[in-house]
């Protein structure tokens, strides 16, 4: 029988992209929802690596299962690195979030738009061990919204390299450059070596 992986989080995008990016590894990938598992971590950290270790500790207490959860959000160098770890809180819907960056950009040229998402994932092992990996990916903030799919702040982060925002991009391109894939990939040999010397029993 193959073991769990708890993805500790409630957020649909990301498990549809964690689900992608680990889809070759041993693990069945199981969701707080499958689990039944109903709990709220508050964000109290004040950096995204306090958070996600917050996230990852308090799920895998509750499931007893490897768990892998993450913090991640935007961060704009116009806005002095805003919305960062508030990215969540930056307003009470993705609509609302984006409209408040781009009121806050407006006049501001595209040379001086640069922003990057970060991500942090924390893997919580049996042995009680945690290991932190990070991932980050350029862009520029877009003059207005383009693009249907992915979440989030997707439709204003304008890569240059594609020509195009990521909301404008499959999930197996976002997957290819994204904070979250760049994170993840440190995170599968990680989680492989742990399976090769049999820390975990599969
Ligand atoms: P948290 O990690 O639950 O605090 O949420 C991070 C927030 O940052 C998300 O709710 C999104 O608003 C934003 N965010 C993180 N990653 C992405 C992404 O890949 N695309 C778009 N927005 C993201």
């Amino acid at each position: 029988m193959r073991t769990k992986l708890l993805l500790g989080t409630l957020n649909q995008g990301k498990i549809r992209e964690y689900s992608l990016l680990l889809a070759d590894l041993p693990f069945v990938l199981v969701t707080p929802q499958d689990e039944g598992l109903d709990i709220q971590v508050e964000e109290k950290g004040k950096t995204m690596e306090e958070n996600a270790l917050l996230k990852a500790r308090a799920y895998s207490a509750e499931s007893h299962l490897p768990t892998l959860a993450e913090d991640s959000g935007l961060e704009v160098e116009a806005l002095h690195g805003e919305p960062g770890i508030f990215s969540a809180r930056y307003g009470n819907s993705d609509e609302e979030r984006i409209s408040r960056i781009l009121h806050r950009l407006k006049g501001i040229p595209w040379e001086e738009r640069k922003a990057c998402f970060r991500c942090v994932i924390a893997l919580t092992l049996p042995s009680r061990k945690i290991e932190i990996c990070q991932g980050e990916c350029q862009g520029l903030i877009a003059f207005s919204p383009q693009g249907n799919d992915g979440f989030g702040y997707d439709p204003i982060f304008y890569l240059p390299e594609m020509g195009a925002t990521m909301a404008e991009l499959t999930l197996e391109e976002k997957n290819a450059l994204s904070h979250r894939g760049r994170a993840a990939r440190k995170a599968i040999p990680i989680i492989r070596h742990l399976v090769s010397i049999n820390t975990l029993a599969i």
